[in-house]
């Protein structure tokens, strides 16, 4: 399955996704290209420096939401993607793009939905005084963070924490479940059902 990884900045999740790729553990997936739309982000680096097709789309360039998402659409098509990663991805996308992937556009948030979307969910957090964080890895609907949810781990949230800290505790179980989720999608263990009014829910299999 081909994956293209979108990203927008220091490219931590990519970098776990190319290591996890290097040791045998993506299964099927491969990951076949980066696109930023942040130039000089360091993910891109990442990419480069494992060999993976790179490529900066950067949104400030373009007039709207609509157009920027038009062209990355057809960047994706121009390499044949089958499933979109969103690795610290920072924009949203609109119908343009979700509706060309259906159930194939994942993304991973440093939070535990349904608490604490959007961009800064980690001081968010540590504002509302949560005792609990953690990660969730969902599909991406039109919504910020709120697509039907495939995986979450828990991490305590400390009395010294601060976001720096939380961040490292939060990222180290990313790191770790991200390409679970992309292995598993990659081998067909993931199927989301929808029933009348409800929201769609996920069901992962376990590796046989
Ligand atoms: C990750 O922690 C990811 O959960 C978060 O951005 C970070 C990117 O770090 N995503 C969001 O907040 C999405 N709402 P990275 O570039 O080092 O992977």
């Amino acid at each position: 399955m081909k994956v293209s990884v979108l990203v927008s900045g220091s490219g931590t999740n990519l970098q776990a996704l190319l290591d996890a790729k290097a040791r045998g553990e993506l299964g099927p997936a491969t990951l076949d290209s980066v696109i930023s739309n942040v130039k000089g982000a360091f993910a891109l680096t990442r990419a480069e420096q494992s060999g993976v097709f790179a490529q900066c789309i950067e949104h400030k360039s373009f007039p709207d939401r609509a157009s920027f998402d038009l062209a990355l659409l057809a960047a994706l098509r121009e390499r044949g993607t089958e499933l979109v990663v969103l690795a610290g991805f920072m924009r949203l996308l609109t119908a343009t793009v979700l509706d060309a992937f259906p159930d194939r556009v994942v993304n991973v948030h440093p939070a535990l939905s349904p608490a604490f979307p959007g961009a800064h969910a980690l001081r968010d957090t540590l504002a509302y005084g949560a005792r609990i964080s953690g990660c969730t890895v969902h599909f991406v609907d039109q919504g910020t963070d709120t697509g039907p949810i495939i995986a979450q781990e828990s991490v305590p949230i400390l009395a010294t924490d601060d976001e720096l800290t939380l961040r490292a505790r939060v990222q180290e179980k990313e790191h770790a479940l991200f390409p679970r989720v992309i292995r598993a999608i990659a081998e067909r263990r993931v199927t989301v059902t929808r029933a009348g009014g409800l929201r769609p829910q996920v069901r992962v299999e376990e590796p046989s």
